[in-house]
This record gives structure tokens, sequence and C-alpha cells, in this order.
């Protein structure tokens, strides 16, 4: 009997995971008490495509964001799902809150913590027991409670209960329920041939479900209960497997219609994860870098595959139980945490977690807005209000109970958390404010049990003591082979893949930029799209400005919808969100006159901005971790072109709207009647700032600058977002190009290819 089980276990368990091993199994696994007939085999061969469609449970559409502008803009076709979505939360220095109570603490300890360099490169922990090495153990002991054994003697003595006739009912109810299951031999065989059928073809949790489902329905209430009882994480984790299924198995992107919809495990690429956190700003420039901070280039071994997070040890060799995972807006935090998920889910990864729960703050934030006569919650409650399918979740109180809890977006959380003086809780039932519970939860009072995985952008999570985190990652984007894989996958079509790949290519600012994940598949979406619209589209390289006002406008779409709430049908930008851009764009037109790259909280307040909605909500500044030289908090822009974007933007601005010449104070524009020579005055001004300023301070300024007096930047990209919908364009091209072709004529060698780029900014229109 117990050989027979075991057996069995070996083949379900192999059965569930991949779909080839039928090929290979050993005769006598499914049917040990049956010999091999050629029918059987037959079925085999029928129960592998079970097998195989069994993971893809119906992609039922919970809808991630996506952004659908009203007009027939652009932008229409962009979403954001693919991107890290935002989220809110106030900012408040930590630092001083150490100097005040932390004075025994040693200062450089606490930096370090800060910036968390893990001490040691990451050595993943062999989950449980090292002495085996098979698939099993890789993949994560299960619970004995979760695993194949147990669920299989469950059912079988469940089953063993009913009266002959209940047991034929019993087997119609199955196969009435699962088309795959033949009914003749559901009858032929005993007790032992229906369990380990339901399992071999249903999996574990799937047969579970069924056998309370039809003994249920053919009024066996308690037995039902009873198997429920008995196998109750085995129920809850299939609860939860589902549900994370059903949330992420598809990746929505664009306008929802048919076939823009991906399956996330064939469009997702890994990130490069590290547990050295230089702040994730690519630091590389096509004329000129100013290093932020002494490079700290990550080496390949601080990395960390995302599913072996949590087996990371801390540096006194403790396995971790807080990790903060942060990174840039756009490097993928939501798609990492969705691929997290799914691989769960899908028992493909960290088998030894027996619950994971998702407490995103995203809706946490929510739930603490909803206004409910009493805003207190135990955390008990707290989950069971997200997952109420989980009736009972008791056994998260156990010992024994290893489980993980996702909180990501921490940013979402607009709150101030008072991480010195909330009351402490320490016990799993005792209600208490959302604030309070979320501190107490960091604390690892509540839920000690728990491993918690929080995310967020730095200027958010940089609020979390960092006594609290056990260890600290950064997400750092795509290698070059990384990006190229991305766009491989996403196009069935290779040829259009190549097309795009070798396209986007030839602007080297472009494939600096693409280690972000966002801005890999805004090349897939943009360019996707160039090549549908133009016939010959591609003998030009690329453009830059229309480029990086796409991210513009669709990290500011999706500021207002994630921190504001906006909807997606109503992302009008309202004077304040027009003017918050116009002053980061002025901030970074001083920084770039300064020669600097970071900003400060006093650069950000001397510009009339607001710190968290600039470093956080934006999506396009982001804070560096703070420099054991310097206490100041520092931040700067997600690249340093995108701090030049912004400057050309602000001058641009001033002079479309304001007639305003902000590169040269002492020419008023004014006196030009001509709006021929308006413009050409402002290029004017900008190229004489550019040619006597050394190599790379300004080119790239200019550049953008070039692009955006193009009407088809100005005009078609911004105007509804930045500029009311009826502003002239800028007049006067002729003699801008005229100046330019000039210029290029007399330009020292060194400044030719980047006028020349200037002018294709400027003039090209196809795209
Ligand atoms: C199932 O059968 C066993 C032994 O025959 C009995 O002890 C048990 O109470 C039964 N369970 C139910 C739920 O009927
Ligand atoms: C709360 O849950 C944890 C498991 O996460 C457990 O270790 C602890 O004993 C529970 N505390 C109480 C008071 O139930
Ligand atoms: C900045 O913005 C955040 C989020 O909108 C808000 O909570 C905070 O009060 C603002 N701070 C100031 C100083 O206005
Ligand atoms: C504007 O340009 C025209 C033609 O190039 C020139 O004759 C005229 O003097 C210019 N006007 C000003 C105010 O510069």
């Amino acid at each position: 009997m117990l050989n027979v089980i075991l057996l069995l276990t070996e083949s379900v368990m192999s059965g569930a995971m991949d779909p080839d091993y039928k090929v290979e199994r050993p005769p006598s696994s499914y049917g040990s008490m049956r010999s091999e007939s050629e029918e059987s085999e037959d079925e085999g061969g029928e129960d592998k495509e079970v097998a195989m469609i069994l993971p893809g449970f119906i992609p039922i559409g919970e809808t991630r964001m996506q952004l659908i502008r009203p007009s027939e803009s652009p932008e229409t076709l962009y979403t954001v799902t693919t991107q890290q979505p935002p989220p809110g939360a106030a900012v408040i220095d930590t630092r001083e809150y150490y100097s005040d109570n932390y004075d025994d603490v040693d200062d450089e300890d606490m930096e370090e913590n800060l910036i968390a360099t893990s001490p040691e490169p990451p050595e993943p922990v062999e989950p449980d027991d090292t002495t085996q090495s098979d698939e099993n153990c890789r993949l994560g002991r299960m619970h004995p409670e979760q695993d194949l054994p147990h669920i299989f003697r469950s059912i079988q003595s469940a089953l063993a209960n009913l009266t002959e006739e209940e047991l034929y009912f019993f087997k119609i109810g199955v196969s009435s329920f699962e088309k795959s299951f033949s009914r003749e031999k559901m009858m032929e065989g005993d007790l032992l041939d229906l369990v380990d059928m339901m399992l071999e073809i249903l999996g574990q949790d799937r047969s579970l479900m069924v056998t309370i489902n039809t003994l249920e329905s053919i009024k066996k209430k308690s037995l039902a209960e009873k198997l429920q009882n008995e196998c109750r994480r085995a129920w809850t984790r299939f609860q939860l497997r589902e549900d994370l299924i059903r949330k992420h198995q598809i990746i929505f992107e664009g306008v929802p219609r048919a076939g823009k919809c991906k399956p996330l495990d064939v469009v997702y690429v890994e990130p490069q994860i590290s547990t050295c956190c230089y702040g994730g700003v690519d630091q590389s420039h096509e004329f000129h870098s100013h290093p932020l901070q002494p490079l700290q280039i990550p080496s390949p071994d601080t990395f960390v595959s995302l599913n072996n997070l949590f087996r990371l040890q801390k540096a006194d060799g403790s396995p971790v139980r807080t990790v903060l995972t942060t990174g840039i807006p756009g490097i993928g935090m939501s798609v990492s945490v969705a691929k997290f998920c799914l691989d769960w889910a899908k028992m493909q990864a960290n088998r030894d977690l027996q619950f994971v729960i998702k407490l995103s703050f995203h809706s946490l934030w929510n739930l603490r807005n909803q206004n409910l006569p009493s805003p207190k919650y135990s955390i008990m409650e707290v989950i069971k209000y997200y997952h109420p399918e989980c009736k009972d979740m008791r056994h998260l109180d156990k010992e024994d109970c290893k489980f993980l809890i996702i909180m990501d977006s921490f940013d979402c959380y607009q709150a101030p958390l008072d991480w010195e003086n909330s009351p402490v809780i320490n016990d799993n039932y005792t209600q208490a404010h959302l604030d309070i519970l979320i501190v107490n939860i960091l604390r690892g009072t509540v839920l000690q049990g728990a491993l918690i995985w929080i995310l967020g952008r730095r200027a958010a999570v940089s609020q979390i003591p960092s006594n609290l985190i056990d260890m600290v990652t950064e997400i750092h984007g795509f290698s070059d082979e990384m990006k190229d894989d991305f766009l491989r996958r996403r196009f069935s079509d290779a040829e259009q893949a190549t097309n795009i790949l070798e396209h986007y290519k030839r602007l080297p600012t472009l494939c600096m930029l693409a280690c972000q994940p966002f801005v890999c598949w805004m090349i897939a979406t943009v360019f996707e799209r160039c090549y549908r619209s133009y016939q010959d589209y591609g003998e030009n390289p690329p453009r830059l400005t229309p480029f990086y006002i796409h991210i513009l406008v669709v990290q500011t779409n999706r500021r207002l919808m994630f921190y504001y709430g906006k909807q997606e049908n109503n992302l009008k930008w309202s004077e304040d969100d027009k003017q918050m851009l116009i002053k980061m764009g002025y901030m970074a037109f001083k920084m770039m006159e300064r020669k600097t790259s970071v900003f400060y909280e006093e650069d950000v307040k001397e510009c009339g901005l607001n710190l968290t909605e600039v470093a956080v909500f934006s999506g396009l500044c982001t804070e560096l971790p703070a420099a054991a030289s310097d206490r100041r908090r520092t931040f700067c822009f997600i690249h340093f072109t995108f701090q030049e974007f912004m400057a050309a933007l602000y001058v641009f601005k001033t002079f479309h709207i304001d007639n305003k010449n902000v590169l040269d104070s002492h020419r008023t524009l004014h006196i030009f009647k001509n709006h021929q020579n308006k413009s050409a005055a402002l290029l004017q001004s900008a190229l004489d700032r550019t040619l006597s300023s050394p190599l790379g301070d300004y080119d790239m300024f200019l550049r953008f600058l070039c692009g955006l007096l193009s009407p088809a930047c100005h005009d078609k990209l911004l105007s509804g977002f930045l500029f009311p919908h009826n502003t002239p364009t800028v007049a006067g091209r002729e003699k801008m190009q005229q100046l330019l072709e000039k210029k290029i004529q007399t330009a020292p060698a060194d400044r030719v290819r980047n006028l020349q780029e200037c002018l294709r900014e400027m003039i090209q229109e196809d795209d």
C-alpha cells in the first residue's frame, strides 16, 4: 500500500510539473495495479495534453491598469502594465530619527544598513534539506500537509466512506466536471485507481477541490467538511494559487483587444536584481558623464534571482525575514512581483512557502480611505478582507507556517507612518488603525512567522528604518542580452523583431535607456506602430525627442491614476499638473547651468515644488542612497538625459507660451514682430551656448530643443497635454534650418555630428 502511494506520488508530482514527463514515466507508475495496455498508452498521450493545459487556468480579465486616452491621442496605445505601479507615501527623513534616538548606535553602521550594501555576496540558502538535491528540493520542500501523500490519503479515506452507490454518483459527478475523464475507465478500476487518476489528471490541489465540490453535490456535506478540514492548508493554498494565476497569468497591454494581452511567462524577462544598491541610475551618457558618486557598479556576484530573494541570508547567516526591493520608476517592480507570484502559484518555485498573500499598499491605502465606521482591523481581518475565499486562515498562527506577505507599491500609502511611537501590537487578532498595523507588520510583532517582501520607489521606502529590513535589493534592469531577449519575445515575426532591434540601436542614448524595462516596452510599442503606419519606415534612424515625450506623457498619466485616483478616461492635465512639469523643467535647467546632476530638498522647495510629488510620484526622478559624506537626501532624474530633456522643455515652453528667451536675458523676443526671426533667435542663443561650452554640457539639451521646435513634437504630441489644443505652431522652420545648416559648415569637427542630429530632430517627419 505504502509502496503504491509512493510510486503515485512521484508520478503525479512530476506529471503536474513537467508536461513532457509522461513520455519517460516508468511503466509501473500509473495503474500500478494494472497492466500496461496499448489503450492506456494512448490514454497517457491524452493525459499529457491534459496536464499541459492544466496550469493554464482560464484567463479571466482582472484588468491591470491601462491608460486609455479619450481622444485620438497617440498615447492611446500605451498602457502602464509593464511599468512599476506607482504609489505614494509621504516621505519622512529618517536620518534625524536616527541621530535623535539612536545615539548609542554606531552611525557608520546605520549608514551602511541604509545604503544596504549586503555585507556578503548573496549565497542562496538551500531550502530546508541540503542533503537532497533533487528537483523537489530545489523548488522548495512542501509542508507535509500540502504534499501529495497527505492529500492522497485524505481523499482516499473520505471516499472510502461512500457506499457503492454513492461512489457511483461521485464518479458521474467528477466525470461531468472534467471532460478529460473517461467515464468507462472510472467505472472500471477500484478506489485507488480512481484517486490515482484524479491526482494524475488534475494535480493535487484541483483533485481536492473537485472531490470536495462533488461530495457536496451528492449531499455528503459532512464528508466534504471533514476533508476540507484535514486538508485546510492545501485548500487555502489552492484558493490563493488560483487567484494569483487569474491575476497575473496574462499581462494586459494597451487598449484591451484581441491579441493584445500576452502571457506573462512568454514576455517576461527577469531583470538584474542586486544586493548592491547604488541607486539604479544608469550613469552612461552619449557625450559626458557626471558620475553621481564614486561609481559602485554592482558585480554579478551580488546578483540574486527573483525566486531566490527569500533564500538570502543576513550577515549572521540566519535567513532573511524582511526583504526590501527598490528601484527607479519603470524598472519593472510590479511585473517582477507578478512573475514571482505566478511561479509560486504554478508551483514552479518556492514551494516551501505554504502561502503567498499579496497585501499591496495600493489596496491598503484604499481600505484606509473607505471611511468605514470603525477604521480598525486586526491583521487577520485585513487578510480575510482581501481573501474571503480562504475562509479560515488560523494556520497562519501556527509555528510551522512559513508564508510570505508581499506588500508592493509602498509609495501608494500616502500617510506618514510613525515608526517610532506607534503602539506595539503583538497579537494577530487585535484591532488597530491600519497605519499602526503596518508599522507592526514590519516590526514583526504581528504575524511573526511571516516573511515580508516590500517594494517601492526609493524616495518613498527610504523612510523605513533600516533596522526593520533584513536585506535591501535593487532592480537594475536589463543587460544588453536581456534587452534583445525582451524585444524578441514580443514579436512572433522574427523579421519584425530584427527591424525594431536594429532600428532603436541606431540611437546610442536609446540603447542606454533601454536598460529600463519600461523603456524597452515603449520601444516595442512605439516602433511597432511606426512600422505598421508608415510605408518604408525605418530608413531614417528614430528621433529621440518624440520618444522622451511619450515617456513623459505616460509617466504623468500614471501619476494621475495611481496617486490621485483619476480614471483612465479622465486624465486631463490640470494647470497644477502642467505647472509641476514646467517647474521641474526649470529646476533641471538650473541644474544644467550649475553643471550638476543631483538635487536636494532645498532645490525642490526653491522651485515651489513638493518633494514627494517630484521624487516619488512624477516617475521622472529618484532618490540616491545616502552617501556617507553627505547626510542630505540626494535626488536625480531617472537618467541624465531626462534632466536635459526637461530643461529643453522648460526653455521651449517659456518661448512658445510666454514669448521669452531664457537663454539670453539681454535680448527680449518682443522686439521680433516677425515670428520667423523669433524662433531663429532662440535657436541662435541655444547654439551660442552649446558651442561655447565644453563638449557635452549642452549638446543633448540642444538636440531636445530642436526636436521640440518641430511641430511633430510640440503640436502633435504635446498639445492637449502641456499646451492647449489651439496653440499655433512655431513658425520659421526654414530659417532655423538654414541656421543649423550654416553652423554645420563652420562648427568644429567634434560638434558636427551632434548638429546633424539636431537638424534631424527638427526636420525629420517620419515618426
Ligand atoms: C468514515 O468511516 C469511518 C470508519 O468507517 C468512521 O469512523 C468515520 O466517522 C466516517 N466518517 C464520516 C465523516 O462519516
Ligand atoms: C501570530 O502569528 C504568528 C505566525 O505568523 C505566530 O507565530 C504567533 O504565535 C501568532 N500570535 C498569536 C498571539 O496568535
Ligand atoms: C506634498 O504632496 C503630498 C502628496 O500629495 C502631500 O501629502 C503633502 O502634504 C505635500 N507636502 C507639502 C509640503 O505640501
Ligand atoms: C527679420 O528677418 C528679416 C529677413 O531675414 C530681416 O530683414 C529683418 O530685419 C529681421 N527683423 C528683425 C527684427 O530682426
